[in-house]
């Protein structure tokens, strides 16, 4: 997975604007073949929407109150990307800086599944819908139903899966399952299994389907990962390899202007003249900035539409998740509006201890975006409660929230293509000296490897391009 630019030492000069996870990654590759980047970032900081908060650190959003952190030492808040999966280009750029990583856990059987006002353990939810789901196949087989489908041979193969899958009892009906879990857990003696499930028709009314599958596919699947000590690690790396002397920050781009032979950059810090520009922020921020690159250029800049993404982080005094529910990092999945709640993945068993609350997209993030910091924690903590009931609420040390629609520069979550469109395929591939790049421009939107995705493959065509230039 080695990626570098080769073809000799190039000389050009390249300006890019924006300093998130694309920008860091094209100017890092640049940087390793000789080129001589400069970043523009509108924000104070580096990093985009890998962003990290810390005690000390002051989170301010557009049309809102400033929040100040005020978490203990070693506590911190992923407010952005928080899980890496092992296949993305994301550990490769961990292992070339030598950012330690640890398992970041996205299933966990312990955590909770709350649908429908129920709330019960993930396993349980498990076994019962594994269990129901493999002895009505089971049942369908016997009755027939497969008999021109597969042969009799197959069957038995199907059946004996269908045992295991739902464990099954000898007449191959679903009874409950060790697997449910247990109230009082084995050790000198057998312990105290969890009663018997529902039935099949209850089982089905609790609608635990979405929860339980969640980690079924390719981009969520366990075992995850996540930097130790916190997502920013990326950026701090980047920023050190890049050299943050060739990172403005504050430097807002007020024009671009692509000429015969180079591009010029106005911003509120300067004017800067460069041989290429790659355009790494935002597409609906891009795209207010005044150019010369053609309306085809801005109608697509318009097309991807911003989706409003959020989180809270909530820091308690004591981890009862772990002490007293057993939960060591993971999940738990819920139809409320806060979605999901993540338990740490990392200092287990310290003295305090960082919940996400909630992390919810779209509507839900809309909903808790529009409310004052206050307010989100305060509606947060009254979901959480039906879930861990009234401790969710107490020994509550500090919290802070982000709604990414209302931070600034950035005015989105992630981005959503209404349909396969020309301007993808228009901004993906620019033939001028101005490229963009994102996550945005790939389909791994909202990970961060698709921004290094996007970096690697427009530096690679514009060195290209160098290259053949006379
Ligand atoms: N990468 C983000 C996450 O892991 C957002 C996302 C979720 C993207 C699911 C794709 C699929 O939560």
């Amino acid at each position: 997975s080695d990626f570098t630019l080769r073809g000799g030492k190039a000389a050009a000069s390249v300006v890019i604007l924006g300093a998130g996870v694309a920008g860091l990654t094209a100017a890092y590759e640049l940087g390793k073949a000789g080129y001589d980047c400069t970043l523009l970032e509108a924000r104070e900081r580096a990093g985009g929407r890998n962003l990290t908060l810390r005690g000390g650190d002051r989170l301010t959003e557009a049309r809102g109150p400033a929040q100040d952190v005020r978490f203990g030492e070693g506590v911190y808040f992923n407010a952005g990307p928080g899980r890496i999966a092992p296949w993305m280009v994301t550990l490769d750029y961990c292992r070339e800086l030598g950012i330690p990583i640890e398992t970041f856990v996205n299933n966990n059987a312990a955590a909770y599944v709350h649908t429908n006002g129920e709330t019960v353990r993930a396993r349980t939810a498990r076994a019962d819908m594994y269990g129901y789901v493999a002895e009505l196949l089971a049942k369908a087989t016997h009755l027939g139903a497969l008999d021109r489908v597969i042969t009799k041979n197959d069957q038995e193969t199907l059946l004996d899966f269908l045992r295991r899958f739902g464990d099954l009892g000898p007449r191959l009906r679903y009874e409950g399952s060790e697997r449910r879990g247990f109230t009082e857990w084995p050790g000198t003696g057998g312990g105290a299994p969890i009663p018997a499930p529902g039935t099949l028709h209850q089982v089905l009314a609790a609608g635990t389907g979405r929860a339980i599958t969640n980690d079924f596919g390719y981009d969520q699947a366990t075992p995850m990962f996540q930097p130790v000590g916190g997502m920013d690690a990326i950026v701090k790396k980047l920023t050190e390899a890049v050299g943050a002397d060739r990172i403005r920050t504050g430097a807002k781009v007020t024009k671009v202007t692509a000429l015969a032979d180079g591009v010029e950059v106005a911003y509120t810090g300067g004017t800067l003249k460069a041989d290429y520009c790659i355009a790494a922020l935002p597409p609906h921020v891009m795209a207010r900035i005044p150019h010369n690159l053609g309306a085809d250029v801005t109608a697509a800049l318009r097309t991807p539409v911003p989706v409003a993404a959020g989180k809270i982080g909530l820091e308690y005094g004591t981890r009862w998740w772990e002490l007293e529910d057993r939960i060591y990092g993971g999940v738990t999945e819920t139809d409320l509006d806060i979605t999901h709640i993540w338990y740490p993945s990392h200092d287990y068993h310290a003295e305090r201890g960082l919940l996400v609350g909630y992390y919810n997209s779209e509507k839900n993030a809309e909903l808790y975006g529009a409310l004052t910091p206050e307010d989100r924690r305060r509606r947060a903590l009254t979901q959480g409660k039906k879930i861990h009931g009234e401790k969710y609420r107490q020994n509550l040390l500090s919290s802070v929230s982000i709604a990414w629609q209302r931070q600034e520069h950035i005015e989105g979550g992630w981005v959503r293509w209404p349909s396969v469109d020309s301007s993808f395929t228009l901004l993906q591939r620019t033939d001028g000296r101005v490229y963009f790049a994102g996550d945005w421009l790939t389909h791994l939107i909202a990970w961060q490897a698709g921004a290094m995705e996007s970096a690697r493959d427009v530096v690679t065509r514009l060195h290209q391009r160098v290259l053949q230039s006379p």
